[in-house]
């Protein structure tokens, strides 16, 4: 089913009002410790439904990242069931900046790295690569949650002239996500097409809350075998 691929997906979109919980000065977001992976995160819950229903995008930074390095980052993402995929944009917006896809499965769950040049079905990006972690990559009967260790989130490169863009480790930085209640053609796959979301939403996310001085060590420890 290549329908996705043809048809342009729309640019005036629903985006819900958001309700921020600042933890920081301009930030839309909290700091919340989980005791499960051990990280330190800052989180933002994405309302994609008038019921306030949402999805929840955390963030885990390195300790001690110096400016304008390039710096890898743990992401976790927590969704109600009903979520068919969720997106996240790094640098704010749909097109020209690393995009992830995440969706849980039976077995765990899929980050998919896309990159977007317009409005249409994102193609696959070599440019940043998750790592799934098997502590904290789970779903029960209400939620699918999915955490990993992405390198190339935070640094890339855009636009005909090679600009380079990299958030920042200590700040805040603007992100943004999809929801779209339609699971991806080939949910096991993370080349799989899926469809046009329904619903976006921006936030300024904080990164400088969310520093782990043990990065390293939990990294290695939530990657292994449970
Ligand atoms: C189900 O999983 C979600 C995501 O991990 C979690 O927040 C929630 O507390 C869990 N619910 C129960 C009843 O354990």
């Amino acid at each position: 089913m290549r329908l996705a691929q043809l048809v342009p997906w729309g640019t005036a979109l629903a985006s819900l009002a958001v309700s921020p919980t600042a933890a920081a000065p301009n930030a839309d977001t909290s700091v919340y410790h989980d005791a499960e992976t051990g990280f330190t995160f800052t989180q933002y819950f994405g309302k994609y439904s008038l019921n306030n229903a949402g999805i929840t995008y955390r963030v885990a930074v390195p300790s001690g990242v110096a400016a304008n390095t390039n710096f890898d980052v743990v992401v976790q993402v927590v969704a109600p069931n009903e979520v068919g995929w969720a997106g996240l944009a790094w640098g704010g917006g749909m097109t020209q900046n690393p995009l992830a896809a995440v969706w849980g499965t039976s077995s765990g769950g899929i980050i998919s790295s896309r990159w977007a040049d317009g409005h249409y079905l994102p193609r696959t990006y070599a440019g940043s690569t998750y790592q799934i972690f098997k502590t904290g990559t789970k779903h029960n009967g209400t939620h699918w949650q999915v955490t990993a260790k992405c390198s190339g989130c935070t640094s890339y490169t855009y636009g005909s002239s090679g600009s380079v863009n990299r958030l920042s480790p200590t700040g805040s930085n603007r992100l943004a996500f999809a929801y779209s209640a339609t699971k991806p053609s080939n949910p096991s796959s993370s080349t799989s097409d899926f469809s046009e979301h329904s619903v976006i939403g921006f936030w300024n996310h904080d990164f400088g809350s969310a520093a782990n001085p043990t990065f390293t060590t939990l990294v290695a420890k939530n990657l292994g075998t449970r």
